[in-house]
């Protein structure tokens, strides 16, 4: 039998598609189970400014199919100071909270972890990030609709790139991780992939244009991931253009339009199944861990892994996706 009566949820970091999916199902669980439950705005900022606020079911209704997250989201740099969080947990003490529930990536996590080391309140993660660089999921919230809206995009890019016979180098997101950029880039069946885990040649990517003309092989599109090594898209077609000028080059950023949008059903499915299970885990008394889904059961990792531990696309993913381009 649980003994736990109030507890919060917030969202951090980059926002998500799927966030406010994955609130309305912490919400619902928690109301069925008779919780209490506060959404702290504007994550970690908003809990040491004590902005927290009792949520209902009615206050999540219509909330779904929205892109953002409601309760708004922040990167805290006073949370990272040992200050910041004492304030942060005086607040939550002010208003008797006694567990967490927080939906963001891996500087969330850091965080909550953290936090739990100094102060004893239970947290638990879902990991909400377009980029899927959380180990101890295979997905994460918001990841599906990002490659769906850049696919997309990238489909428009490529009529007018067709009909030009131009050569595009388009931008996703993914500072550090090419997951985006690798879905995307075989989802548009592009010529070549630029993943910031690859180290990936410029003079090799001319020598692969240099081919496909020979072969009268239309090869129009690049994508690229803004943390590539050898910079962003729009560096890697300069020095494309500098050494093989046979190609008229354009670039694309697709930037955040890709971070926001309706949730597809994907990640709504995924935020809902991962929101009731965080109420139900914080009920069973587990804490300080990360769920997620792994070959389609709910998987557990502690804070400590889903952080330190990588998670990085597939070898064989990367290969298959060369294969297919030539
Ligand atoms: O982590 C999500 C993400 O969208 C990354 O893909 C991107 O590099 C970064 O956030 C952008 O962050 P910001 O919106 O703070 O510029």
């Amino acid at each position: 039998m649980s003994t736990l009566k109030k507890i919060a949820v917030f969202t951090s970091g980059g926002d998500a598609p799927g966030m406010n999916a994955a609130l309305r199902a912490v919400v619902r669980t928690a109301s069925f189970h008779n919780l209490d439950v506060y959404g702290i705005y504007r994550g970690y900022q908003g809990m040491i400014e004590g902005e927290i606020k009792k949520l209902s079911r009615g206050d999540v209704a219509n909330i779904m199919q929205r892109g953002g997250t409601m309760l708004k989201t922040a990167r805290s740099m006073e949370f990272m100071t040992k200050e910041g969080r004492k304030k942060a947990h005086d607040q939550l003490q002010k208003h008797g909270i006694e567990a967490c529930i927080a939906i963001g990536g891996n500087g969330t996590f850091t965080g909550a972890q953290v936090f739990s080391e100094e102060y004893d309140i239970p947290f638990v993660g879902l990991p909400g990030t377009i980029d899927n660089d959380i180990y101890g999921t295979d997905f994460t919230i918001g990841f599906d609709t990002a490659v769906n809206t850049a696919v997309e995009a990238v489909d428009r890019i490529r009529d007018t790139a067709d009909s030009h016979n131009r050569l595009f180098f388009v931008e996703v997101m993914g500072r550090h991780s090419g997951y985006i950029a690798l879905h995307t880039g075989i989802g548009t069946g592009a010529g070549s992939i630029f993943l910031p885990e690859e180290d990936n040649s410029v003079e090799q990517l001319i020598k692969q244009l240099q081919k496909s003309a020979k072969r009268r092989k239309l090869f129009n599109l690049v994508i690229v991931a803004e943390g590539n090594q050898n910079g962003g898209a729009m560096e890697i077609a300069q020095k494309v253009t500098e050494k093989y000028s046979e190609y008229e080059t354009k670039v694309t950023i697709i930037g955040h339009l890709q971070r926001g949008g309706s949730p597809t059903a994907n990640d709504r499915l995924l935020a809902s199944r991962l929101g009731y299970e965080a109420v139900v885990a914080l009920m069973d008394g587990k804490q300080d861990v990360a769920l997620g889904v792994v070959h389609g059961e709910t998987a557990f990792t502690p804070f400590h892994d889903a952080i330190t531990k990588s998670k990085q696309p597939k070898e064989s993913m990367i290969r298959m996706a060369e294969i297919l381009a030539l």
